[in-house]
């Protein structure tokens, strides 16, 4: 048991030399030691504050030796800041990408720090080489492992389908398709058994809806290679799955000239009798993360309050 722990400690230490820039408040690793359980061989060992707080810096460390690490793409606004907020309020270490928006990025960090969560954000356009390089290798040096993949990134041109050139196609396929694929090719081999990869579509990939024709393929095209993914990568015991949410009124979709119709339609259409809310898709993908939905593989759950069913 000795040996077990001197390991152990071993392990925070490196990790904290590692890790030792990133400066999570004090608050947090409170918090969290008085609950850390740590795996040890066959041994669970409990490490209480009063014991870390002696090993002075180490602290950080044993935070990150135990979490789970999430990458979550478009994880600072709309859904994927509540799959963040979730992710990171469960314990874990959080990643969320965004491109352009700084200013609800900012927004997103100084709410996180204040609840002392352990959320990066980091800006790239996953379009782009240059930015899709610094991301995985900033997640890469930092992490060294990932647990959970989130794709809530999304863009896209909305216009009627014959109005579509290739350069719309591709702007629209870059982030929605490519991206995901690309940035699985990184982090699938640092993703152990347990791991977890979430793809959000929409009901838009199966169905016509006006000057969704862009997005509407792009989603069934990711639908599609998700299906591959969970196949290949389910033996690894790493499950791949999507959910489809209704109508949620982030700030996208409140800023489009239509929200009003859109809205009094879903609302008309939905059993439930209320919206979805980024906070009911976010509680969704948290259970896929679980171990109790490990045995969900390549489905696509739905979390429209019934709009679907007419
Ligand atoms: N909202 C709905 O009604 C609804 C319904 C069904 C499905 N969904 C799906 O749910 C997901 C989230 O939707 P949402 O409404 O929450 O989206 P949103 O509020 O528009 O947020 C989109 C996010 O994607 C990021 N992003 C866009 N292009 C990027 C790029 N090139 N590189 C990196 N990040 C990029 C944005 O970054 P910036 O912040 O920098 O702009 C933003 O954080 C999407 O996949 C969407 O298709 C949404």
């Amino acid at each position: 048991m000795i040996r077990q722990i001197q390991h152990l400690q071993a392990c925070f230490e490196a990790e904290f030399e590692r890790n030792c820039t990133t400066g999570i408040p004090r608050a947090a690793h409170r918090r969290t030691l008085d609950t850390s359980v740590w795996w040890c061989g066959t041994e669970t060992l409990k490490i209480t504050t009063k014991v870390l707080e002696r090993q002075s810096g180490m602290v950080h460390c044993a935070l990150m030796a135990g979490r789970r690490v999430a990458v979550i793409t478009g994880g600072t606004r709309g859904i994927g800041k509540a799959v963040s907020l979730a992710a990171a309020r469960d314990s874990q270490r959080v990643y969320a990408i965004y491109a352009r928006n700084w200013q609800a990025a900012d927004a997103f960090s100084e709410e996180t720090r204040k609840e002392g969560l352990d959320v990066r954000c980091i800006r790239a356009d996953l379009t782009k080489d240059e930015d899709f390089s610094r991301c995985v290798n900033t997640v890469r040096s930092e992490a060294g492992r990932i647990d959970v993949i989130v794709h809530s990134a999304v863009s896209g041109v909305h216009r009627p389908v014959t109005d579509l050139t290739e350069r719309h196609i591709a702007w629209t396929f870059n982030i929605n398709f490519l991206a995901i694929h690309r940035l699985l090719r990184e982090f699938v081999p640092l993703m152990p058994a347990g791991g977890r990869i979430i793809g959000l579509t929409s009901a838009g990939a199966n169905r016509s809806v006006p000057r969704y024709a862009a997005v509407g393929a792009s989603k069934g095209a990711l639908e599609s290679l998700f299906r591959y993914y969970a196949a290949e990568l389910a033996p690894r015991g790493i499950s791949v799955n999507l959910v489809c949410p209704g109508l949620v009124l982030t700030d996208t979709i409140a800023a489009l000239p239509q929200r009003e119709a859109l809205e009094q339609a879903a609302l008309a259409r939905t059993p439930s009798g209320r919206l979805t809310t980024p906070e009911d898709v976010a509680q969704v993908i948290l259970f896929l993360c679980s171990e109790a939905a490990s045995q969900i593989v390549g489905q696509t759950i739905v979390v429209d309050g019934g709009f679907g069913l007419s």
